[in-house]
């Protein structure tokens, strides 16, 4: 699904953003080490890191466009697309991946048509891969906000993916 961005609509929030930059760069610190502080409070600010943001901080940070788009897409806590209602996480770790991992993906994104890095059409859930999040004797994991389901089944999924549709 493609979510647009209002640059007017958020004026107020990219205002606080070039705040945010001035005083990050006034540090006089790297343009690396500026740049994850700066990206975590756009986050948080606009909920996701559209182009346009990027773009801005591009501008201001003198850091290319590719490279914030890299740490953008490497790093799970960032998204490009406004986060749904629900986050599901599943753990891509070895001891995860080795005991199926990738088959729950698949299911997920076949039952919420939803791709990794995505959010569904309706905004309730968005689907992300995660690294090792150190309950390995769970595996294969997958999380929904703050709730974790260990030992998961493939055919567990559906009636685990409903509660939270008809909530
Ligand atoms: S590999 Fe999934 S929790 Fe460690």
């Amino acid at each position: 699904m493609d979510f647009k961005f209002d640059l007017d609509e958020n004026k107020e929030k990219i205002d606080k953003l070039m705040e945010i930059i001035e005083e990050v760069k006034s540090k006089n610190i790297s343009k690396k080490a500026s740049l994850m502080p700066v990206l975590h409070d756009a986050q948080k600010m606009f909920g996701y890191l559209p182009i346009e943001v990027q773009s801005i901080i591009s501008e201001q940070l003198n850091v290319p466009l590719a490279e914030i788009y890299g740490v953008a897409t490497f790093y799970s806590q960032f998204s490009l697309v406004p986060k749904g209602e629900y986050e599901i996480g599943v753990c891509l770790g070895t001891a995860c991946y080795v005991k199926g991992a990738q088959a729950i993906i698949d299911k997920i994104t076949a039952d919420l048509e939803v791709k990794v890095g995505g959010t569904s059409s309706d905004s309730k859930f968005s689907l992300i891969a995660t690294r090792c999040i150190g309950a390995c004797g769970l595996a294969p994991i997958m999380t929904i906000n703050e709730d974790v389901y260990g030992k998961l089944k493939l055919e567990e999924i559906s009636d685990i993916l409903k509660k939270y549709k008809d909530k």
